[in-house]
């Protein structure tokens, strides 16, 4: 068996309560003890996102894609436009799924390693009324936090629905689905919240609801997932297992407290962006539009990338991700999410870091 130490852009470390959590008996999806732990599970959800009453929340069954894909499959269809934000990787694959279900989708964009402007989103939305403006808020391929909430108020201005992508955002900094007016924000249960992937939460709000369309997909409709999670029909067989495990991830969060859980990843993210300057390495994005959850670390001149991660892994079990698109080869994007989040973590990634690249 190989244990290693997951400073990737996920999955994150599980903490043993957590795995102990999976070894829980099977049950089956109708089971009356597993609907409370899924009851239980999505009232958690909800306080963990700040949805704002009235919201419909739950995990869908599959990884952050799931999510991705539920959020446009109840929104979007032919008719409809969609404003992509793309400020990376994860906004090209929004965009795409949005057109594979038909809207007519026009992107935002701009340079990769920046947060979008929101002066760029106005001008986008005066050109085009969108029905719909999509944003990833924790961009994982180039290490940016974008600013959903101003973004939001100008989609909503206009009268357009918003959906956030906060797949590397929730649970390790703040999220505020209430507060910044996010009408769908979806996750994935490996990187931030704790868990193994396999679900992935979602969140609709009032707004949303109102103006669902008429899901294209089975697996993937609100409605008919409504009717599992709610009603108590049968849609899919859920796993159990990942559930009582990304359960018990969310009670550690409310134990630790979402404030806390956030000061921590900042505190950590600083700890390691401190020791990256003393190692003359640096951080792609400006110091304003940071994640705390994904650090992209340049990577320096007549450095080997590959060599770097194959050392890491093979000398110290060290997990570190590659640079995508434009940015393979000049990056690697060091995530420090849930339990990866500790400052004894930093030291032994700092440690790993300065040895491999000085071989
Ligand atoms: C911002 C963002 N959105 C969506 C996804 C897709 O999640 P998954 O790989 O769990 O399907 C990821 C995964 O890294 C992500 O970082």
């Amino acid at each position: 068996m190989t244990e290693r130490l997951l400073f990737g852009p996920g999955p994150s470390l599980v903490t043993s309560r957590v795995m102990s959590a999976l070894a829980r008996p099977v049950l089956g999806h109708l089971d009356p003890v597993l609907l409370g732990v899924m009851d239980d599970l999505r009232a958690r959800l909800a306080r963990v996102c700040h949805a704002p009453p009235g919201s419909r929340v739950f995990a869908v069954s599959g990884t952050g894609t799931s999510a991705m894909e539920t959020s446009v499959a109840n929104l979007m269809e032919p008719g409809k436009k969609a404003l992509v934000v793309v400020t990376g990787y994860f906004g090209l694959r929004l965009a795409d799924i949005a057109r594979r279900y038909g809207a007519e989708v026009r992107t935002v964009e701009c340079e990769w390693g920046r947060a979008i402007d929101p002066a760029a989103v106005e001008s986008a939305l005066s050109a085009f009324p969108a029905d719909i403006v999509a944003i990833v808020h924790a961009e994982t391929s180039t290490g940016v936090r974008n600013p959903v909430r101003e973004v939001a108020a100008l989609a909503h201005a206009r009268g357009a629905l918003v959906i956030a992508d906060c797949v590397t955002s929730l649970g390790g900094q703040e999220v505020d689905m209430a507060g910044w007016g996010l009408d769908v924000v979806y996750s994935g249960a490996q990187k931030c919240l704790g868990a193994p992937s396999g679900l992935a939460p979602i969140a609709f709000a009032p707004a949303a609801l109102a103006r669902m369309v008429a899901c294209r997909s089975f697996y993937f409709d609100a409605a008919l997932l409504e009717d599992y999670w709610a009603a108590r029909k049968y849609h899919h067989t859920i796993c159990s297992s990942l559930v009582f495990a990304f359960h018990e991830a969310l009670v550690a969060i409310e134990e630790e407290g979402l404030e806390a859980r956030w000061a921590r990843h900042a505190n950590v993210h600083r700890a390691f962006a401190t020791g990256l300057a003393d190692l003359g390495l640096s951080l792609l994005p400006p110091e304003d539009e940071r994640l705390m959850t994904l650090n992209a670390v340049r990577i320096p001149d007549g450095v080997n990338d590959v060599a770097v991660r194959t050392a890491l892994r093979e000398r110290f079990s060290i997990e570190i991700g590659a640079g995508m698109g434009p940015l393979g080869g000049k990056i690697w994007r060091i995530g420090l999410m849930g339990a990866s989040a500790t400052e004894a973590h930093v030291l032994t990634l700092l440690g790993a870091l300065k040895l491999t690249i000085a071989d």
